[in-house]
Formats: C-alpha cells, sequence, structure tokens
C-alpha cells in the first residue's frame, strides 16, 4: 500500500473513530460529516447555562467572578460544530439515562476543572438532589444517590506511578498501580500533560525509571510517550471495553504567549473574546502529536475526546489575574466557561 493510501486510510479510520457513535445520532447540517470538534465559537446570549454564584465550592483557582474579573463576554460562546449542532446540556437528562453509572476522570487538575464544571451544570438542573461526597484526595466519589450516579476524580499528574524508594521520590515510567481502581467504571475520562515538562523544585520527583534503568532526567517528551504507551498497553490489556467507554482528553492548551495571537508580550490576563476562525485555523501544541500518535496504537477502541482545537481558540477562557492570589493563571478555565463546553460534548458521547 503506497504512503498516501496509508495516510488516507488513517484519517477515513479517524473519522470513523470520532464519528461512528457520537454522530450518528447528532442531525447532520450541511450535507457534511459530523466531526463534533471541528467548527466555531459563535456569540449566544442564551450562555452561560448555570449562574457561577449559585454553584457552591467552586475551587478558588476557577472562581472568576468571585475573584474580580468583570467582563462576561467569555461566558456568552456556543461551540458550533461545522456540519451538526451540538445539543445543549441537558441535566436531568444526564442524570436519568446514566441511571446505575459511574464516570471517573483520571487526571491533573484539568479533570478537576471538568469534574467542577460537570457538577455545576448538574446542579443548576436538580439544585435539591442530594449529593455524598466520599473520600478525599487523591480519590474523590460524589453520588447523586436519588439517581444512583456517581462522579468520580482521580487526581493523578502522570498517570504512572511515583513511589518514595531510598534514592528519593521515582517517577516510574512502565508502571501503574491504580489500574484496578479505574477498571470497574461505565466511563473513564483520562488526561495528562501539564506536569510532564515542570523542572527544579516544581517537579515531584527526583529520578525517571525506565525500564530497568534510573536516570536523574530525560527528554520529557520522549518521558511522556512512553508513560503514554503504558497505559495503552494497560487499556488493550486490562480494559473490557465492552462494558467500559475509554475517552482521553486530547492536551488542554495554556495561553501564556500573546505572539500566538499576534500580541506579543502579552498573555491571557487581559484577554476577553476568543481567537477568530475555526479550529481547522490553529496549531496544536506538539504534546497532542505525540498523543495522537500513541492513540493510534490502541487495539482496543479509546475515543480521542479532541478538545485542544476548540480550547486553543479560547485565549479568553482563563482566570489570567483573578486568582486568590493575583498569580497569573493561563492555564485553568474559569467556571462558568470553557469546561462547560467539554461536558456538552461529553453528554453527546455518553448520552443516548
Ligand atoms: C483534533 O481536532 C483538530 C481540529 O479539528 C484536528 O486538527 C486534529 O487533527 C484532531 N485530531 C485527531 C487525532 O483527529
Ligand atoms: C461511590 O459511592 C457510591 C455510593 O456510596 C458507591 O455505590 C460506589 O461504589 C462508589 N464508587 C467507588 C468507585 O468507590
Ligand atoms: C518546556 O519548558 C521549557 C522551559 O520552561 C520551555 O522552554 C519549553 O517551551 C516547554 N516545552 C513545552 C513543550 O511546553
Ligand atoms: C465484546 O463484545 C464482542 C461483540 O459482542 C464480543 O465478540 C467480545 O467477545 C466481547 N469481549 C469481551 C471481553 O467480553
Ligand atoms: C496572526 O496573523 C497572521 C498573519 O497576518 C494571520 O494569518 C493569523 O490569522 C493571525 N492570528 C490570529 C489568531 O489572529
Ligand atoms: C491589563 O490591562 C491593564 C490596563 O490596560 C494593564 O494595566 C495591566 O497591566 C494589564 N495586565 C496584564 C497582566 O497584562
Amino acid at each position: 500500500m503506497g504512503y498516501e493510501m496509508r495516510v488516507y486510510g488513517w484519517i477515513a479510520m479517524t473519522i470513523l473513530v470520532i464519528c461512528v457513535s457520537p454522530c450518528l445520532s447528532l442531525e447532520e447540517t450541511n450535507g457534511g460529516i459530523c466531526n463534533l470538534y471541528e467548527g466555531s465559537w459563535v456569540y449566544d446570549e442564551s450562555y452561560p447555562l448555570y449562574d457561577s454564584s449559585k454553584c457552591p465550592n467552586i475551587r478558588t483557582e476557577l472562581d472568576c467572578l468571585k475573584y474580580g474579573r468583570v467582563d462576561k463576554q467569555y461566558l456568552k460562546y456556543r461551540w458550533q460544530p461545522s456540519n451538526c449542532n451540538l445539543p445543549r446540556f441537558d441535566g436531568k437528562r444526564f442524570l436519568t439515562n446514566f441511571k446505575g453509572k459511574q464516570i471517573m476522570f483520571v487526571g491533573d487538575s484539568i479533570s478537576r476543572n471538568q469534574r467542577q464544571s460537570l457538577m455545576c451544570l448538574l446542579r443548576s438542573a436538580v439544585p435539591e438532589a442530594k449529593v455524598i461526597k466520599q473520600g478525599m484526595d487523591p480519590f474523590i466519589n460524589y453520588t447523586y444517590s436519588d439517581y444512583g450516579v456517581s462522579i468520580i476524580v482521580h487526581h493523578t499528574t502522570y498517570l504512572v506511578d511515583i513511589e518514595v524508594e531510598k534514592i528519593g521520590r521515582v517517577l516510574k515510567l512502565n508502571s501503574i498501580k491504580n489500574g484496578n481502581i479505574w477498571k470497574n467504571m461505565d466511563v473513564l475520562v483520562f488526561n495528562t500533560w501539564l506536569w510532564w515538562n515542570r523542572s527544579g523544585a516544581d517537579k515531584p520527583w527526583d529520578y525517571i525509571q525506565i525500564g530497568d534503568k534510573i536516570v536523574k532526567d530525560m527528554d520529557r517528551m520522549e518521558a511522556f510517550k512512553t508513560a503514554l504507551t503504558t497505559w495503552a498497553s494497560w487499556v488493550d490489556t486490562e480494559v473490557d471495553t465492552n462494558k467500559t467507554k475509554v475517552l482521553f482528553q486530547g492536551i488542554s492548551p495554556t495561553h501564556f504567549n500573546g505572539a500566538e495571537w499576534n500580541e506579543s508580550g502579552t498573555t491571557c490576563a487581559n484577554e476577553t473574546t476568543p481567537m477568530k476562525g475555526s479550529t481547522s485555523s490553529v496549531g496544536l501544541p506538539p504534546a497532542s502529536y505525540v498523543l495522537q500518535d500513541v492513540l493510534q496504537k490502541v487495539t482496543k477502541p479509546v475515543h480521542l475526546f479532541n478538545i485542544t482545537a476548540l480550547s486553543e481558540l479560547r485565549k479568553d477562557g482563563h482566570p489570567g489575574d483573578h486568582t486568590i492570589n493575583h498569580h497569573i493563571d493561563c492555564v485553568h478555565w474559569c467556571i462558568a466557561g470553557v469546561p462547560d463546553t467539554w461536558n456538552e460534548l461529553l453528554q453527546a458521547l455518553i448520552i443516548n
């Protein structure tokens, strides 16, 4: 098979993988194939989907209005895929359809960001619903007891293990010991990247173990790829994908570098509108190519929950300096805000 044939084959497969389950249920417009991730942001007066001041316990770095953000236009964008419509989030339908099921977000603070948005969305739909919280960080289980729906977060920055040994803390690229806790879910949403490029005192490990070798440091993109590959073979050997739907969240983009939107020297801090244009016009962070590469090698069905390009357009979606200690945060996302769209996408993927 020629190179071109293979490339087209991959493109066709990617479209299949992305579209088969979510897209058949969505009404197609414009006569094209529905790719939920290809589209643009449109101004919509009917957004945001909830009043964040009524949602209790939003983590301080995410509650932008409370910490002084005054511009509000960033709350008013709806994601519009090019060839179909994304259904508005419907909390009652979510809980009813997901009755008796469990979803787990496994990953870094971006996973918490999404979990928080999901619970604010549900709260605004069923404010009186009882939520039982069990466990402590890194495992927290929130159960909507009237529906038997559990939303669980496992906070783990690298997915692979960090173990304390005689020499110090060792990041083990070939080891996943938490897998048994993840396995019994109905839906798993993984994510990791933020911590892979940290250095100095900011990194929570002293050595990296790769195979039998222990090293002081290594190329981080290579380390990231090795860990993802460990995760991929865990899925292939351990997960019953007939029972568990596996999603891997695309890299969540950061906006510290104004040059990306032609305003060198600025950060996200004063941004109040999305970048113009559509997902097809923005570049993707290098780590997202590594992720795509590894996911293509998984034999079992896993879905790339491809929020990267659509979030890349949202330079206005971060807290900026509206945080508790006024450090500039162009990593996380305000709530209400962009993660609400991630959850509308999630709803389209997992709720029939
Ligand atoms: C993710 O979506 C973006 C925007 O549509 C696209 O450029 C990229 O190729 C997608 N990734 C995969 C693996 O489909
Ligand atoms: C979460 O809590 C619910 C309610 O107590 C329980 O049924 C469920 O098994 C728990 N899930 C996990 C993974 O601990
Ligand atoms: C990793 O960090 C270094 C130093 O802080 C930075 O120059 C580089 O752009 C980062 N790489 C990625 C892929 O984020
Ligand atoms: C999953 O379902 C398919 C089709 O129904 C079946 O052939 C396969 O054996 C199942 N796999 C497992 C691990 O149960
Ligand atoms: C930045 O400028 C280039 C060249 O003029 C243009 O193609 C691109 O769309 C601009 N990007 C943004 C985000 O405005
Ligand atoms: C945002 O804009 C204000 C007023 O133009 C300026 O004083 C402030 O320094 C800017 N903040 C950042 C973080 O760029």
